[in-house]
């Protein structure tokens, strides 16, 4: 028999190997430590804390979904399900129930921005139930079999000062990502990057509560032309000697000029005389300079993944 139950009835031993799956998988493929997160998520399950669903067949805890309520926003944070339980009915089952108990409270939006390995069923899903797909692609630079090339620093063209970085530079950084990310793809998939507070709240995540990794200020950077603050970039580490290019971001009116390309010259200059072995990101595929920028320099495809956002007038 299948059942769709409430996540706070399952224990965390009853997840464990679904944790202990995802940490290898993004250890082996992304090479990013995610075992921390897991934790948390344990911590959070062991207090009854976790809002979701699971599913169960016979005895068995074959899935699992949760979701966190922000004001009038969902989020669909992650969905797993253990080997070969993809694309079935069941795991469709899941997804209804995750979606249907997020409508209970009441969301204008939701938003699922969680990583999948195998999710190319999900897609037909989610748009089963109005959701638009948007896709993500996560890239990856060896630069210890290039060491030589990144150690000399970059020469900016323009007269700017190139500081590294501090947490002072906090909220004009949020005020260029806002500038920068105006009518780009990334504001259908996350309403945060469409106010300055949304922007700040997504640094404040990567630089305090430390959601993608343990911030770089060495590797990153703040740059201002004629004292006012046009771009800048922050590096965090997601494994030992792994880095990882957490936000990158130039003000409109100073874009197409080099300064993403120096930027991230400077950046790996810093890595490589860290010693790291590389450096990853994550991009959406429609972000078409972006993309074009890692490709020239030579970043590679790991992995590509779906992302979805839902609004009742979309
Ligand atoms: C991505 C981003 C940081 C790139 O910054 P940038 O300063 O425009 O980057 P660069 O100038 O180094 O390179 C971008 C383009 O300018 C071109 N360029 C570089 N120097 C140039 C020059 N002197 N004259 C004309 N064009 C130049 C590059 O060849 C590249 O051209 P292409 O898009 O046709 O390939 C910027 O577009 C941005 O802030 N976007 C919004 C935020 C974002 O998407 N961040 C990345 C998330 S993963």
């Amino acid at each position: 028999m299948t059942y769709i139950i409430d996540l706070k009835t399952v224990s965390p031993s009853e997840l464990a190997q679904f944790w202990q799956r995802e940490v290898q998988r993004w250890r082996e493929q992304l090479f990013w430590d995610v075992s921390d997160r897991f934790d948390t998520l344990r911590r959070v399950l062991e207090r009854r804390g976790l809002q979701g669903v699971a599913l169960r067949i016979g005895t068995q805890i074959e899935g699992y979904a949760y979701y966190i309520i922000s004001g009038r926003l969902g989020v669909l944070a992650g969905l797993d399900l253990a080997p070969g339980w993809a694309g079935t009915e069941a795991a469709k089952t899941l997804l209804q129930a995750a979606l249907h108990a997020l409508w209970q409270h009441g969301p204008t939006r939701i938003e699922s921005p969680f990583l999948s390995f195998d999710g190319t069923w999900l897609p037909p899903a989610f748009e089963a139930q109005g959701f638009l797909t948007y896709w993500r692609e996560f890239l990856r630079l060896q630069i210890d079999e290039q060491l030589d090339d990144w150690l000399e620093p970059p020469k900016p063209s323009l007269p700017m000062a190139l500081e590294p970085w501090h947490n002072a530079h906090l909220p004009e950084a949020a005020e260029i990502m806002h500038a920068a990310y105006e009518g780009e793809v990334d504001t259908e998939m996350s309403a945060l990057y469409r106010t300055v507070g949304g922007c700040r709240l997504i640094l404040e995540q990567i630089l305090h509560q430390r959601n993608s990794g343990v911030p770089i200020d060495r590797a990153s950077a703040f740059v201002r032309h004629r004292g006012e603050g046009i771009g800048f970039i922050v590096i965090t580490e997601i494994a030992p000697q792994q880095g990882h290019l957490a936000q990158v971001a130039v003000r409109p009116a100073y874009q197409r000029q080099g300064l993403g390309h120096l930027l991230l010259k400077y950046s790996l200059s810093q890595l490589a005389a860290l010693e790291f072995n590389t450096l990853s990101l994550l991009v959406s595929r429609c972000n078409a300079r972006a993309l074009r920028l890692y490709q020239v320099m030579g970043f590679q495809a790991i992995l590509a993944f779906p992302v979805f956002a839902w609004e009742p007038d979309i």
